[in-house]
């Protein structure tokens, strides 16, 4: 009994869909090593926290959590760090936390195994990656939380080094599965019953195939033809390497989503070169025309800073025009957060941070505005939506179009989860729609 009380482990996860996913991994691995997941921390052995540093905010969660449960420890739980926050701060959290037994980039989950039996001996267990890994985590033991919908990572770490981010740092270089691991991955999911494909990389669309087989577009049609897949999605693409070849996919295959995200960070040339981010307004806006002139109506969404070093008010003023100009159909704003390691960090005319949320107010307010508008040509359509679940105090089930969009409804007889039904849109707000099944 004693032993199968200690095999048990709590992971919770924060960040981005990567983080996700790898935590789908994880969970595999740890049940393949003999481990049960638990839901509560009371009930773990093992506490493990797979952390985001994206933000500053992001990373004050871990610790925050770590100092709650200090406790714990007299009750012989161990503690563990992944992520993110481990890659970017080794050794410093045995300092910092000293309850901790484990720190294990992302690019080390591989040696996870090793690195449990050390723990289990009372040992500590560092896991940090030197950028130069070519390897990607593949495994067999991916435990995937949703039945309909499920991530492949196609590409993991980033060399594009804009000045603000920590990814570059935290996941390190850029490298591509294979093609030939990807479609087999798309096939065996489909086989199991998978309608929604999400691929995912920090660049999804600066894919290389390590073979030469595929571009990212050739692989995205690819995995749309897969006899069973519905629905195929992709996140996040750079506008530098978003080629028109994607569009074209995009209108040629029906199986792939028309929404694309496309961060952008600023409206502001000059803003954007102080962020290394590799291209002009007017390139980005060239690929927003692209996809503009498709055959489908694609939306579009993005992710923003405000705040930058340096932004004045006039080039804050551009990034809203931008907005105007795009009309996105959604938007992350964020306020810049220096972050360690990242060239901007060495750049000067910091702006405060009142005056960093007033801009951040400013922006979400007038593409509140937008969404609001362009929410209201879908009244009258009947859009495809896979059901996600059911709200209950409201009686509406919860579906989500191709476009990516929530839209609640009413609906006579009981859908099922997972399902694809039509429903008739007939009312909208800013972040989600409203209708009717269509019987
Ligand atoms: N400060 C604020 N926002 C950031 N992002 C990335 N790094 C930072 C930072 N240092 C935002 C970018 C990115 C999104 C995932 O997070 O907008 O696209
Ligand atoms: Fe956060 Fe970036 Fe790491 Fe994702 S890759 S968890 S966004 S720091």
């Amino acid at each position: 009994m004693a032993s199968d009380a200690q095999k048990t482990f709590y992971l919770e996860t924060f960040g981005c869909q990567m983080n996700v996913h790898d935590s789908e991994k994880v969970i595999g691995t740890l049940i393949s090593e003999g481990y049960r997941q638990v839901q509560t921390v009371d009930e773990a052995g093992l506490i493990l926290y797979n952390t985001c540093s994206i933000r500053d905010k992001a990373e004050q969660k871990v610790f925050h959590r770590l100092a709650d449960y200090k406790k714990l420890q007299a009750q012989g739980k161990k503690f563990g760090v992944l992520g993110c926050v481990a890659q970017q701060e080794g050794d410093r959290i045995f300092e910092r936390a000293p309850h901790v037994s484990m720190v294990c980039g992302s690019a080390s989950y591989r040696n996870l195994p090793e690195m449990l039996v050390q723990i289990e001996a009372g040992k500590r267990a560092t896991g940090l990656d030197d950028r130069e890994t070519d390897q990607c985590f593949e495994t067999e033991f991916t435990a995937r939380t949703n039945p309909h919908r499920g991530y492949i990572t196609i590409i993991e770490g980033c060399d594009k080094f804009c000045a603000y981010c920590v990814v570059p740092f935290t996941r390190g270089k850029e490298r591509s599965r294979t093609s030939d691991s990807v479609l087999e991955e798309a096939r065996r999911m489909a086989e199991l019953g998978y309608t929604e494909i999400q691929l995912l990389g920090q660049n999804v669309n600066s894919y290389k195939d390590p073979t030469g087989k595929k571009t990212f577009a050739e692989l995205l049609a690819a995995v749309g033809q897969v006899p069973g897949v519905r629905r195929v999605r992709f996140t996040t693409s750079h506008p530098r390497d978003f080629g028109r070849d994607i569009v074209e996919a995009i209108d040629a295959v029906p199986t792939l989503c028309d929404h694309v995200h496309l961060p952008v960070q600023s409206g502001s040339t000059r803003v954007l070169a102080a962020m290394q981010r590799l291209y002009t307004r007017e390139q980005y806006l060239e690929r927003i025309q692209w996809m503009k002139g498709a055959r489908r109506e694609i939306s579009i969404t993005t992710d923003i800073i405000v705040g930058f070093p340096g932004e004045s008010e006039a080039e804050f003023e551009q990034t809203l025009s931008l907005l105007e100009q795009v009309e996105y159909d959604g938007v992350f704003g964020f306020k810049y957060s220096p972050r360690p390691n990242t060239p901007a960090l060495k750049l000067e005319d910091a702006i405060p941070d009142e005056e960093k949320a007033r801009r951040l107010n400013v922006l979400l307010e007038r593409q509140r505005e937008i969404q609001r508008r362009r929410n209201l040509r879908h009244h009258g359509e009947v859009l495809e939506v896979m059901v996600e679940g059911k709200n209950e105090a409201r009686a509406q089930w919860v579906g989500r179009t191709s476009h990516n969009k929530v839209l609640n409804f009413r609906a006579a007889a009981a859908p099922e989860i997972g399902s694809y039904v039509p429903v008739l849109t007939t009312g909208s707000f800013p972040n989600s729609l409203l209708g009717e099944m269509v019987v």
